[in-house]
């Protein structure tokens, strides 16, 4: 079974991973392979960016230039412009934007022209996962029946899975290696060979039961992130109006033992939506 054949190629470190997008999520995952012993390819439309990574500089304050050096010299580490390359990689990680638009749609144009060329170069024996924040759906419904087109079929020739991305750049304790990876597969298999990759680099996986579960587990966590700086910001609003100090009511507040967490995103979120992470 070719999920049987890709978890092995994973375990024995024998898998090549591919990383579409060489950004704050993509460059750090990247090097998280590279770092666990696997053949490691960056895929980049911006030529600027994998020259500097073939030449030991990494432009990511999450990612060292020493780290980055270290890994291409052991020839673990590469990046390039080719996409051809693409099916050499037994996984394929697409970590490309996903702006919004003006209508606050988000933009899966990046993902579109990625998803084309891993069609281009899709071949049997491969795991394919989207990381790219987007609306639930999109790898089933969008991906998949691309990747199908080709005449090859899910869980026969190739696996697909989407696993939100959770990074916070610039945070010293959360990082690729300790933020829990959510994962859900449009079948079984796809999220059984999806964990496992990830399980090689980050501690903790939880998998779901589909890709849209885990995509819709992005958009609440992005939603309830959103509705607490909403709420943070009117609440300034009221107590600058009253004459109070903002930050006293929020530390009053957060003495409440239960529930913790709410309190905290409220506080490290604080003025800071400008983007669909
Ligand atoms: N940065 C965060 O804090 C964060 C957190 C959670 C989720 N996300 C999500 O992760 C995804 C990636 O975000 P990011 O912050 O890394 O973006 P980014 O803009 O830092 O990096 C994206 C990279 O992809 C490259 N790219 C664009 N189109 C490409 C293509 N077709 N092929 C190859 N490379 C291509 C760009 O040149 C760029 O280097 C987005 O969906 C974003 O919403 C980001």
């Amino acid at each position: 079974m070719i999920k049987d054949e890709i978890i092995k190629l994973i375990t024995e470190r024998r898998a090549r991973v591919g990383v579409i997008g060489l950004g704050y999520v993509g460059l750090p995952l990247l090097i998280e392979f590279a770092r666990n012993g696997f053949d490691s390819t960056g895929f980049e439309v911006d030529e600027t960016k994998a020259t500097e990574i073939n030449d030991g500089r990494s432009y990511i304050g999450d990612v060292s230039s020493s780290a980055v050096k270290e890994l291409t010299a052991t020839e673990r580490l590469r990046a390039t412009t080719n996409f051809d390359h693409l099916k050499d990689c037994d996984a394929i990680i697409i970590c490309v934007p996903t702006p919004l638009r003006k209508t606050k749609e988000p933009d899966v144009s990046y993902i579109l022209a990625a998803a084309e060329e891993i069609k281009r170069n899709l071949r049997r024996g491969q795991v394919i996962v989207l990381e790219s924040t987007t609306y639930p759906g999109t790898t089933d419904e969008v991906l998949l029946t691309m990747f199908e087109e080709t005449g090859m079929k899910l869980d026969t020739d190739f696996l697909l899975a989407f696993s939100p991305e959770r990074v916070d750049p610039g945070n010293p304790q959360f990082q690729t290696h300790n933020i829990p990876k959510v994962v859900g597969g449009c079948t079984d298999s796809s999220t059984e060979a999806a964990a496992h990759l990830y399980s090689q680099i980050v501690k903790e996986v939880f998998a779901v039961s589909s890709a849209r579960v885990a995509e819709a587990a992005k958009l609440l966590e992005n939603t309830f992130r959103a509705v607490n700086i909403g709420m943070a910001n009117e609440m300034a609003r009221l107590c600058y109006a009253l004459n109070i100090d903002t930050w006293e009511v929020i530390r009053a507040a957060a003495t409440k033992p239960w529930p913790k967490r709410s309190t905290r995103v409220c506080l490290s979120t604080w003025f800071s939506l400008s983007r669909m992470d």
